[in-house]
C-alpha cells in the first residue's frame, strides 16, 4: 500500500480524531467549521489508483481565522487527506497573485501551498501560465506601454514569466494549464488581449508560452484548459476549441492535453435530468473523439456541478446533481487518455459557485461532493461509483 492509499484509509479516523481540537484552538469564523463526520471506506484517490486514476482539489490561500479551502484550515486538509493525491492552486499562481508589476513576482502565497501540500503526499498541477483573458489580467497588465517593439517587449514578458515560474518550481510541478480560455464562447473566435494585440495574434501568444513552458519544464505536461462544456449553447465554444487544437498541431506547438473544466450545469428547470443527458451526451463524446484523435490526452480540471435550474427542496436537487454528474464522469472515464480529475474544491462551504453563480432562489449552490457541513452527498458517492467502475487504464506515460 502506498502513503497516499493509507491516508486515504485512515482518512475517516483520522479526520475525527484530529478536528475537535484544533477547531477549539482557531479565532474567529473558524470556531464554527463542523468537525469532519466519518465515512467508512477508501476516499477517491484509493479508489481511483488501481485504475490508473487520480482525484485532486484546487486549494485557496489560508485566510485569517483559516475558514478558507486551504491546508491550513485542518477541517478542509481532513477532506484533502481523505480523497486526494493531487492539487492545484485555486488562485495563487495566477499573474494577479504572482505579478504585483511589470518587474516584480510574489510567490509567497503559494509557495506556502506547495509547502503543505508536499508534506502530505500530494502532487501539484500549475494553474495558469497565462490566463489568455483581460478580464483576469492584472490591471498594470492592461495599460502596460510595450513601447516601439511591441512584438519583442510582449513577447520578452511572457516569456519571463513563464520561465520565471518553470525554473523555480522545478519538478515540483508535474503538469501546467499553460493557456487558459483563450477561445470566445459566443462565437468561437480567440480573444483578444493586451499581450496578443502587443504580439500581433493570439497564436503567437500561445505559442510561444507553450514552446518557452516545454523549454523551461521539459518534464511538465503541457495542458491547453477551457471551460467549452457539454451542455447545448456550446457548440461555437466546442468548435472554437477544436479549431485551436488543430492550429497548434498543425505549427507543432508543444501541446500535451486538453484540460476540461468541467463545471457542468443544469440552468433551466427540466423534468427529467437522464433526458437531458440523451440530449447532449453524443455531440460531447463526439467532441471528446476529435480532440484524442487529434493525440491529445485529457484532464478533467475543474469539476463542479451548477445547479442554478434545479430544485430548491435539497434532498431531489442532490440527486439530480449527482445522476447528471454521474452520467458526465461515465462519459470522461471511459476515455484512456484521462488519467486525473480534479475537483474546483470539496466543500460547498468554499466553492467559487457561491459567489460567482449564485441560485435565484438566493439559495446556497450545492455543486461540490461535500456539503458546507463537511458531510459527503449524493454527489460524493456518484464520484467513488464512477471511479470504482472505471475501466483500468495504463498509468499515464511520463514525460522523461
Ligand atoms: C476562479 C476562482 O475559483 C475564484 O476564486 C476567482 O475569483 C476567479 O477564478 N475557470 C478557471 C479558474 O480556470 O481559474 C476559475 O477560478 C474558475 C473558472
Amino acid at each position: 500500500m502506498d502513503r497516499r492509499a493509507m491516508l486515504a484509509g485512515a482518512g475517516a479516523l483520522g479526520a475525527v480524531a484530529l478536528l475537535p481540537g484544533h477547531a477549539a484552538g482557531l479565532a474567529g469564523p473558524a470556531s464554527r467549521i463542523p468537525a469532519v463526520p466519518p465515512l467508512p471506506g477508501p476516499g477517491l484517490d484509493a479508489v481511483a489508483r488501481p485504475r490508473g486514476l487520480r482525484i485532486g482539489t484546487c486549494l485557496a490561500q489560508a485566510r485569517p481565522g483559516a475558514d478558507a479551502g486551504s491546508l491550513a484550515n485542518p477541517a478542509y486538509a481532513a477532506l484533502v487527506e481523505r480523497d486526494c493525491g493531487l492539487a492545484v492552486p485555486e488562485n495563487a499562481l495566477k499573474w494577479q497573485a504572482v505579478r504585483p508589476g511589470p518587474d516584480r513576482f510574489d510567490f509567497a502565497g503559494f509557495d506556502m501551498i506547495l509547502h503543505d501540500a508536499e508534506r502530505r503526499g500530494l502532487a501539484m498541477r500549475g494553474h495558469t501560465l497565462l490566463w489568455h483573458y483581460d478580464k483576469w489580467f492584472p490591471r498594470w497588465l492592461i495599460e502596460h506601454d510595450f513601447g516601439a517593439h511591441p512584438v519583442q517587449a510582449a513577447e520578452r514578458m511572457l516569456r519571463r514569466h513563464v520561465e520565471t515560474v518553470c525554473r523555480r518550481y522545478g519538478t515540483r510541478i508535474t503538469s501546467y494549464d499553460v493557456v487558459n480560455e483563450a477561445v470566445d464562447p459566443a462565437d468561437g473566435s480567440m480573444r483578444s488581449t493586451a499581450l496578443s494585440r502587443a504580439m500581433g495574434s493570439p497564436e503567437a501568444v500561445l505559442d510561444v508560452a507553450f514552446h518557452t513552458a516545454r523549454a523551461a519544464a521539459p518534464h511538465a505536461e503541457l495542458v491547453y484548459n477551457d471551460y467549452m462544456s457539454w451542455e447545448a449553447g456550446n457548440e461555437k465554444h466546442r468548435e472554437g476549441v477544436l479549431r485551436l487544437l488543430e492550429g497548434l498541431r498543425r505549427r507543432g506547438t508543444p501541446v500535451d492535453a486538453l484540460g476540461v473544466q468541467s463545471h457542468i450545469g443544469v440552468f433551466a428547470p427540466t423534468t427529467s435530468v437522464e433526458e437531458v443527458v440523451a440530449g447532449i451526451a453524443p455531440a460531447w463524446r463526439s467532441f471528446l473523439d476529435r480532440v484524442v484523435a487529434m493525440g491529445y490526452r485529457l484532464v478533467v480540471t475543474e469539476f463542479d456541478v451548477r445547479d442554478r435550474g434545479l430544485a430548491a427542496a435539497i434532498p431531489q436537487r442532490d440527486r439530480d446533481v449527482a445522476a447528471f454528474a454521474r452520467a458526465y464522469l461515465d462519459i470522461m472515464l471511459s476515455y484512456p487518455q484521462l488519467n486525473d480529475l480534479l475537483c474546483w474544491g470539496l466543500t460547498d462551504r468554499y466553492s467559487w459557485l457561491r459567489s460567482f453563480e449564485p441560485r435565484p432562489d438566493g439559495q446556497a449552490t450545492r455543486g461540490l461532493p461535500y456539503d458546507a457541513d463537511f458531510r459527503a452527498k449524493p454527489l460524493y458517492v456518484a464520484l467513488r461509483d464512477a471511479l470504482a467502475a472505471a475501466p483500468v487504464r495504463p498509468p499515464r506515460p511520463a514525460r522523461t
